[in-house]
């Protein structure tokens, strides 16, 4: 098998089931980006319940006062992101037609909304060709092509997203975008991954370089 079919075949066996997994619906999607931009998995699960059950579309979303948004977001932290949701959804019904948009160009329109979320609504609802990099990208890909290059400079962004690109799956990038998150979260890990059971360990550079735990590398800023 090759790197792509080696990866798909991990995350089918090991996949989590994530309720904003099994729909290809770019607002739901997008209320679980943002939510899960600074939060954790399983810390951001109950508000993307909660945010669902307020507002079922985008619409009701809009239609929200400030406050009740922000009140819907407490204990997330990062208040601008809750904010930004709101300018973002009342956008998504003015210029829109209230239809949450799926394509990469048309979402970097909108504010709180970067190359990240951007990519991942673009290829998980749109199912388009652009490749995610988020924490648990870089950490896997950094180790296992052995990239050094810090990832939170602007040289390493660069590189990082490129290697990334050349990677993806066109033909099936939001299960291969899925993939590369998963594998990051839950084998490739920050602390104490157990490299004994890793699909990829006989060509990963980290693994044969005694690497794992000093890759991927920051710089102090
Ligand atoms: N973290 C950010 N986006 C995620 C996703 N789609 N699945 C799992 N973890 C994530």
């Amino acid at each position: 098998m090759n790197f792509n079919e080696e990866l798909i075949c991990w995350y089918r066996k090991h996949k989590r089931d994530l309720p904003w997994r099994d729909n290809r619906d770019a607002y739901r999607i997008w209320l679980s980006e943002i939510i899960l931009q600074q939060t954790r998995v399983e810390q951001g699960m109950p508000y993307f319940y909660k945010f669902l059950d307020a507002f079922p579309r985008v619409e009701a979303f809009a239609a929200a006062s400030e406050d009740e948004v922000l009140r819907l977001w407490q204990g997330l932290g990062y208040y601008s992101r809750g904010r930004n949701m709101l300018k973002t959804a009342r956008k998504v019904v003015a210029d829109f037609e209230g239809i949450f948009p799926d394509n990469y160009d048309d979402l970097l329109k909108l504010v709180g909304i970067g190359d990240y979320t951007a990519a991942a609504i673009a290829s998980f609802a749109g199912g388009q060709a652009k490749a995610v990099v988020d924490g648990n990208v870089y950490r896997f890909l950094s180790r296992y092509f052995g990239i050094a290059t810090p990832i939170n400079s602007t040289a390493g962004k660069k590189e990082f997203q490129a290697v990334a690109d050349e990677l993806l799956d066109a033909h099936n990038p939001g299960e291969h975008n899925q993939a590369m998150i998963e594998f990051g979260a839950l084998q490739c890990k920050p602390k104490n991954p157990d490299c004994s059971v890793c699909p990829f360990m006989a060509g990963c550079y980290a693994y044969h370089h005694n690497a794992v735990d000093t890759l991927p590398k920051k710089v102090r800023k």
